[in-house]
């Protein structure tokens, strides 16, 4: 079968194969699809041993996207290049090509939840890589504002810069600053920093952040409600989710990169739900 497989370290909890797998038989397309650890400091010879002997595509994750974007580089896609990271990797005509599916991942997790972004007031926690590669599709989803915040603010000043300076266009509707000056009447809050994995929280302030109807979004997933989710509650968040959706939405797109059509994840998701409970 065709051989694909999740590249990170660590990636022993990787729920990808069996993402793929169940996708792949909704499809009827038979693939076998593993999980690759490579050493912190051979990412790139494993990621040519694997298309040496005959892979058809990978997905990459912590902490390797950054590094997947430069084995791409001469074949990036625009989602790719705006998020200087690479989670889907693949080989055509001989080169290696590399996209970004995180951004759109979210979009349609964000849809699925009923929050479409368009016109909505968005507040996006976290400047680092998480942050940076949902900007593109939120913003090209006609979101009506995108604020970045960050506990560094000279980083979401940074990305602010960089987004409006490679999408000219949007940049009238961008702001950012400190977590302190979040703002208020979000439609959609949206946490990106890593700080969920330690348990935490974003610093956030505590009064008026959440428009009436609002939807507090982690990127992250548990088998609890995150830490962000638990604040937003407290703080009047009306609705709650956290990434587990993202990440199959991710998925999805992935596999449409890989094999042309777009799997259905309602069935898949809620599976993965019910195994984490
Ligand atoms: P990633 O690629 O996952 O986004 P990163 O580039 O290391 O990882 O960025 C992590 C993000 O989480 C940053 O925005 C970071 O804030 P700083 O830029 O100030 O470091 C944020 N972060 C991590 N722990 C946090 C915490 N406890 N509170 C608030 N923000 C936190």
């Amino acid at each position: 079968p065709l051989r694909y497989a999740v590249i990170g370290n660590p990636i022993a909890h990787s729920r990808s194969p069996a993402i793929h797998e169940a996708f792949a038989r909704q499809c009827g397309i038979a693939l076998q699809y593993d999980r690759l650890l490579a050493p912190l400091d051979v990412f790139a010879e494993t990621v040519a041993d694997f298309f040496a002997q005959g892979g058809q595509g990978l997905n990459v994750t912590v902490p390797f996207k950054e590094q997947a974007f430069e084995l791409a580089r001469s074949h990036l896609s625009t989602r790719a290049r705006l998020a200087g990271a690479v989670n889907t990797l693949w080989m055509s005509e001989g080169h290696l090509h590399g996209c970004n599916t995180d951004g759109v991942g979210l979009l349609a997790d964000l849809r699925r939840l009923g929050h479409d972004p368009n016109g909505r007031r968005i507040l996006l926690v976290g400047a680092g890589g998480a942050a940076r590669g949902v900007m593109q599709p939120l913003l090209e989803a006609g979101c009506g504002h995108l604020r970045v915040v960050n506990r560094t603010a000279q980083r979401a000043v940074a990305l602010q810069a960089a987004v409006a300076d490679a999408l000219p266009g949007h940049a009238s509707v961008l702001s950012s600053g400190p977590l302190s000056e979040a703002g208020e009447d979000w439609d959609i809050v949206i946490n990106a920093t890593s700080g969920g994995l330690a348990g935490q929280a974003p610093a956030l302030p505590v009064a008026g952040l959440y428009a009436p109807g609002a939807l507090a979004y982690d990127m992250v997933y548990g088998d609890q409600p995150t830490p962000f989710m638990q604040q937003a509650k407290t703080h009047g968040a009306e609705h709650c989710a956290d990434g587990l959706g993202m990440l199959v939405e991710q998925a999805a797109a992935s596999f449409e990169i890989w094999h042309g059509v777009l799997p259905r994840t309602r069935d898949v998701l809620a599976a993965l739900r019910a195994q984490l409970r």
